[in-house]
């Protein structure tokens, strides 16, 4: 039995050692900012709060995330389609959903400095567990019991805190209103990206040849005013999310429940995590209409925190829909004729999460001897922003820098690639290492004469010769 089937079979296991690396977080951060992975929001105005950017090398690197996604959830699932619904929705749909009364986290303010707190990272940092779906009295129960112990992350007073309240983390627009009148009319920013899954439930049914159980699944960018900005890429207010909702009878819900949790565990293995770095988090406080929550979660450098979330929602999402909008969201079986609005098994995880638990674990510093290192990245080869280097061996032969123009132009029709002749070739390998390329190809004088390059390994640092006219089909042959 895998550790996976032992911990589906079993009650959520205990919670693992939670040790913070906060070394390994600096050193992550200053690194994806020099080797333009990711960069702070404005940064020449000051930054701007729990907002990112993604450079040359950080857009590729999420683009293959979502690539990867995209295969295992629509490609290689034929009862799985796609969508991609507006950020703007009817404002309708956040009251249906509960946002507008309930989607909240419980702020309070230090009473000495004033700085405004996520009263359940307080209570965490503390080392008290205060589950997120807590509610206000229940939070302010624990504050209130452990008020001595709690330290005001900014300026150290203990103690001293306000009650409690719950802060909405709606963002709200000013979107097609002309009053100026924005608390009457607000539209907002989704919170989230499935309930333009919810919405169009009919439309694909109508649209498509699915049947239940069937899902559909959706990248897109969610917004919510989290009260503090901390832990990099981890909590962001502007994010993606890979969302995917899948319909089904009512009476099939768990069972179809349990093989998404198996599955996307093993979708992290594929993507190169190692099991150790994972565990199953259960949620106890679960709202009123779910059936089932547990988390995946990763061994961040701050600790094991949720990477996806996967919930068996029961028919709370078609229902509510139904009622507010008064069209009915049902399913009929065309061989029972039975109709009932169907259960929503969900499976929901950042992009953005998924980019800094890649990143964490590729993310390795080598002694190599003789007083010299390397930083790698030991990306899997499918997410490397840049699968082959290409390099002349030296920038001043003008038919050394021809010979690798050609293979370059023609490799670059068929995967991204990069030409480097700056410096000598053992720091082009430390650049191309840093940014995880798995293969450099380089062009010497033999190659003039035997039309043989050099292929460099990342993982390995063993070179191999490759015929010229052979490389293509290598490569592709290592990529597959
Ligand atoms: N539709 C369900 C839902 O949105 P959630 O637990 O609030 O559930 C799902 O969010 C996932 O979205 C999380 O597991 C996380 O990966 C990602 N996520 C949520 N809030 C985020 C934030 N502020 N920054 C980055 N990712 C976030």
């Amino acid at each position: 039995m895998s550790k996976n089937q032992e911990d589906m079979s079993s009650e959520a296991p205990a919670k693992l050692e939670n040790k913070q690396d906060d070394k390994l977080m600096e050193k992550i951060v200053s690194f994806a900012k020099r080797r333009g992975f990711v960069f702070p929001s404005s940064e020449i105005y000051g930054g701007f709060g729990a907002v990112y950017d993604y450079g040359p090398y950080g857009v590729e690197l999420a683009k293959n995330i979502k690539e990867s996604w995209w295969k295992a959830m629509v490609q290689e699932n034929e009862n799985i389609v796609g969508l991609d619904a507006s950020i703007f929705m009817s404002p309708k749909v956040w009251e249906a959903s509960g946002h507008v009364s309930g989607f909240s986290d419980p702020l309070a303010e230090c009473k000495q400095c004033h700085s405004r707190i996520r009263v359940d990272h307080l209570l965490e940092d503390a080392g008290i567990f205060a589950d997120e779906k807590m509610t206000e009295e229940e939070i302010n129960k624990l504050l209130n019991e452990n008020k001595d112990k709690l330290k005001c992350p900014k300026c150290g007073t203990k103690g001293k805190f306000t009650e409690a309240k719950s802060f909405n983390l709606l963002v709200q627009s000013n979107l097609g209103n002309f009053t100026g009148d924005w608390d009457k009319e607000p539209t907002y920013l989704r919170g989230e990206t499935c309930q333009g899954i919810y919405v169009n439930f009919k439309n694909v049914l109508d649209s498509t040849r699915v049947k239940i159980p069937f899902g559909i699944a959706q990248i897109g960018k969610a917004f919510r005013n989290e009260i503090t900005a901390r832990q990099f890429i981890f909590r962001k207010r502007e994010f993606e999310q890979m969302e995917m909702q899948m319909f089904t009878h009512p009476d099939e819900d768990m069972k179809i429940y349990e093989e998404w949790r198996e599955r996307r565990w093993q979708y992290y293995l594929d993507l190169g995590i190692k099991e150790e770095n994972l565990q199953w988090h259960k949620h106890e406080n679960l709202v009123f209409y779910a059936k089932a929550a547990w988390d995946i979660e990763y061994k961040f450098p701050f600790g094991f925190k949720e990477l996806e979330g996967i919930h068996a929602r029961g028919d709370y999402d078609l229902t509510q829909h139904s009622k507010f909008s008064g069209k009915k969201l049902e399913y009929r079986d065309p061989q029972t004729n039975e109709v009932y609005t169907p259960h929503v098994v969900e499976t929901s995880v950042g992009t953005d999460r998924t980019f800094l638990a890649v990143l964490t674990e590729a993310f390795r510093e080598e002694d190599l001897g003789e007083g010299k290192s390397r930083i790698v990245l030991k990306l899997p080869k499918k997410l490397a922003p840049i699968k082959v280097a290409v390099f002349p061996l030296m920038k001043n032969k003008p038919e050394l820098v021809k010979k690798a123009k050609e293979i370059f132009d023609k490799l670059k029709m068929e995967m991204m690639c990069e030409f480097d002749d700056n410096g000598n070739v053992g720091k082009r390998y430390r650049r191309q290492d840093e940014i995880g390329t798995p293969y450099c190809v380089t062009v010497d004088f033999d190659t003039l004469e035997t039309n043989e390059v050099t292929v460099r390994n990342r993982d390995t640092m063993e070179q191999e010769k490759v015929k010229v006219e052979e490389l293509e089909k290598w490569l592709k042959k290592k990529f597959s």
